[in-house]
Order: structure tokens, then sequence, then C-alpha cells
């Protein structure tokens, strides 16, 4: 039996085939466009993604013995809303994770209810990005759009939607809306009243690895696929990341080195973050996360390194940076390309160069570059251990985590191991896990994952670069605070 996972990403539909022993025999990208309009707006056309993965699926069933293939997975980007008329028409361009737009709406809402109220309500406060904020957003600036609103869903979800004519969304993407009870994993009342949603609008929710539906005909002649391909409910792409490189049940951790960068916790139980910097999450193995998302991560890499550099070949260009250079390096980056989520919620942080001098080389801004987008994920996991949780060591995927230098940076900056999977592909992995669960292949997610996750290799932290590391880390803890006013009042004056 084959099973497919797909990886609804942010730059791109990344699609793999694996057979039933968790063998990756085929991969696919399908790359697509970002649009921002706007500063601060970032939209993409649902019918790409669609288009994307019909045409992936197909390719990568090119050569191989396709009517073996028993279910379809997806994680996806999370958080962008998708918005459907009564004939199923896009009604307007999906708004992305990492739009922020929202300032108004968020601010209003962690007013009123209230940050207390809406962590009560969703186990989480609101967050440019989130998907409630989008409505209320479109609400107000597009109401004409908002009145024709028949289906609101998650971008993994239009795809499950086309592919199989189900309206289906999983606790672990549904967790990102606002709209959720993530402890009760139900549609919370009172968040769907405060946006002015019916509980009919919105997908019905299921468990990632619960089979949704069947792939349609049409869909399925499309794609090569046989008849009667089982679709699970898939996850958010994060929670689908940590499928992939086993991180379920307790305690565990991941960090994905995606667009965005995310740490993530699973737990068995829920809890939420009182200091609210961290997301409380439903996990796809059933139980629940915490997760650190930072807007801009390898992407950092690919401003720095592609667009202004114009060195699309990364790992040359790092190969320049010499190893007795780590943990020395006086130049300092704040990665706040987009603005930063977690855990410091400001839509107003930007990208900052801090401590050039007249022998400050290209290579040491690459090397901050690096160092500054680990120094951020750090505030995440400092956040993480100030609630008592302990992580000894973690597992590290995405694009980013290719780079051997960026993995030594960010295993000595958090001085704890980090894991490599045989199968690095994260996301697409994870969704194909879940599709074999759903398939009947294994009794649980977490039995999915002690079957055929592995870990392949380990980055150690060395202790002497750890310290040099420690040092570098709170004089970087110093500039976010000093410029934040800074931000603030740049972002009134351009405004003029
Ligand atoms: C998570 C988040 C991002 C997107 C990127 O909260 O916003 O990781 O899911 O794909």
């Amino acid at each position: 039996m084959l099973y497919i996972g797909v990886d609804l990403g942010t730059s791109a539909c990344k699609l793999l085939l694996a057979d039933e022993d968790g063998r990756v025999l085929h991969t696919v990208s399908k790359s697509y466009p970002l649009s921002m309009p706007q500063p601060g707006h970032s939209e993409q056309d649902p019918q790409l993604w669609y288009e994307a993965c019909i045409a992936g699926v197909k390719e990568l069933l090119e050569g191989r013995d396709a009517a073996a293939v028993q279910g379809l997975g997806v994680g996806g980007q999370m958080h962008g809303l998708v918005v459907l008329d009564r004939e199923d028409k896009i009604i307007r361009p999906a708004i992305l994770w990492n739009d922020s737009r929202t300032e108004q709406e968020v601010a209003r809402l962690n007013e009123e209810p209230g940050r207390a109220e809406l962590c009560r309500l969703t186990g989480n406060i609101a967050f440019a990005g989130f998907t409630a904020p989008k409505l209320l957003w479109m609400r107000r600036y597009e109401p004409e759009n908002f009145a024709r609103i028949h289906k609101i869903m998650l971008p993994k979800d239009y795809l499950v939607y086309r592919l199989t004519g189900c309206h289906a969304t999983d606790y672990s993407d549904a967790s990102g809306t606002l709209l959720l009870d993530v402890a009760h994993r139900c549609w919370s009342r009172e968040m769907l009243e405060l946006c002015g949603v019916q509980k009919e609008q919105l997908p019905k929710l299921y468990e990632s690895a619960q089979p949704v539906g069947t792939v349609v005909p049409a869909a399925a002649r499309a794609m090569g696929l046989p008849d009667g391909v089982i679709v699970c409910a898939g996850a958010g792409d994060n929670a689908a990341a940590a499928v992939g490189t086993g991180t379920v049940g307790r305690g565990r951790c991941n960090i994905s080195l995606g667009t965005s960068g995310t740490i993530f916790i699973s737990s068995e139980k829920f809890a939420a973050d009182p200091s609210y910097g961290l997301h409380a999450f439903a996990h796809a193995d059933g139980g629940w996360h915490l997760m650190g998302c930072m807007l801009s991560a390898a992407s950092c890499c690919q401003w720095w390194q592609s667009a202004i550099l114009e060195q699309p070949d990364h790992a040359k260009e790092q190969a320049r940076i010499p190893k007795e250079a780590l943990g020395r390096n006086r130049v300092f980056f704040l990665p706040y390309l987009m603005g930063e989520r977690s855990p410091i919620n400001d839509t107003n942080a930007r990208g900052t160069f801090v401590g050039m001098s007249m022998d400050t080389t290209r290579q040491d801004m690459t090397q901050a570059v690096l160092e500054g987008v680990a120094f951020a994920i750090r505030d995440s996991f400092e956040q993480a251990k100030a609630l008592g949780i302990s992580i000894p060591r973690s597992g590290i995927c995405g694009g980013g985590s290719r780079s051997m230098l960026w993995q030594t940076i960010l295993a000595n900056v958090l001085g704890i191991p980090l894991d490599t999977v045989r199968t690095a592909e994260g996301p697409g992995y994870g969704a194909a896990l879940l599709a074999m669960t759903a398939c009947g292949r294994f009794g649980s997610v977490a039995e999915a994952c002690d079957a055929l996750v592995q870990v392949e290799s380990t980055v150690e932290p060395d202790p002497a670069l750890t310290a040099r590391y420690d040092r570098r880390y709170r004089q970087f803890k110093r500039i976010y605070p000093a410029c934040k006013p800074l931000f603030a009042a740049l972002r009134d004056t351009n405004e003029e």
C-alpha cells in the first residue's frame, strides 16, 4: 500500500509518496507566489494551492503503482482565512498566518473581552495572524464580502474540501482560529457570537487521523488516483511536523525552521501559558501542545542571502563563516521582518542589524542573521522553561535545518542536543503517517510514530560554545526592548 503526504506550505506545496513501512519513495514540490499587496498584508489564491496539489500528485505518481495508493493526508500553513460563497466560489484571496493587518482588531479583542476571558474561552489570546481577528477585519472593512460568506475554512481544509467535498477541519489547525475552545475540543459559542459567525459556516471538527471522506472521482481522475482513496482530516503544519518527527505524547519538543520558526512542546494534558507568550493548541495525536511561533525564520535567510546578497547558494555563503567565529560575533540581528508573534506579539517590530563597525564583514552579517533567528527561538524556549517545562533535547526539521551550521548555532544557543530524523520532510511525512493511521495501518498516531520515525543524527552542544552564546544571548535580549518604542514611532511616521 502507498500513502501520500501533502505539506501545503507558504512558498510551495510539497508532496511525498511513502510505502507502508514509511519509506519515502518520491517527493515533489510545486511553488506558488505570495502576494503582499500592501505593507503587512500577506495573501494567496487558494485556487493555486489546489492546482499545485493536483499537478504535484500527478507528478508524484508518474511511473508508480497508483492503484496501490490507499490514503492521503494534508498538513498545512495555519490560521489562513479562506471564505467561500454559496456557490463555493472563493470570495477573496486567503489572508495568511503572517499577515498583520488586524492589529486594531487584535488590540480590541485583547481589551474586550480581554486576555483573561479569551484565554478562558479558547486557551489563547489574540495575535495578528489568527483567524478570528481576520473575520472581524473583514466584517469592518469588506462588509459586502463578509455578508457573502457561506463557508469558512483553513488553507489545508480548502484542499480537503476540493478533494473530497467534505467541509472538515481538525483540532490542531482549528486551535489557531481563536474560535475553538481548545481545552474541550469544540467551537466556542461565545467566540462565534463575538465574530458574527454561525456554527454552520464552520467546518466539522475531527481528530487529525480520522478519515473525512474519499477523493471525488473528478479529482481522482485529474491526479491519476484510483477510486476510494481515503483522505484524513490532517493537521496544522506544526502538529503534522511534530508527528513526522515523533514529537507526540508527554513533554517532547520539536523545532521547525521553515518560513516561520516554531518550537513545539507536546503534552498529554491541556495547559495554557498564564503569561500568554506561547500558544496552547490541540495536537494531532489526540493531546495538546504549547508552541512559540516566530514569523520569519528561514525566510530571514532567504531575504538576506537570496534577495540582498543575491547569493541563492546558501551553503556557499555560509561556508565563509569559520567555526572559530561562532559565539564571537559582535553584530546582532533582530529577525522581525514581518513583525513578530511569539513571545513579543509586536506587529511594529522590524528586522534590525546592530553593532556594525568598520571591520564588520559580509560573513559577520550572514552569521548574525542565523544567530538572530536562533536567539529569537530561545526567547520562546525560555518562556517554556519559565513554566517549569524541562526540555532536555529537541527534534529539528524544516528547510533551514538542512544547514548544519545553523543547527550547530541553534544547539549551542539553546544548550541542548538537536535530533534529525531519517525522513526530514516534517509536515509532509507527518501527514502521510496520519493517512496511514486513518486507513487502519496503525491503531494510533503514537503507534505510527513508534514504528516509523527514527533519529538519524544528532548535533550535540559544546559547553564552551554554549557559554559564549549565553553571553551573546543576554546582549541580544537588551536590543528589542530598546528598539520597541522606536518601532512604534517609526510606524506612526511611516503612516503620515
Ligand atoms: C503557527 C504559524 C506558522 C504557520 C506557517 O502558528 O503561524 O507556523 O503555520 O506555516
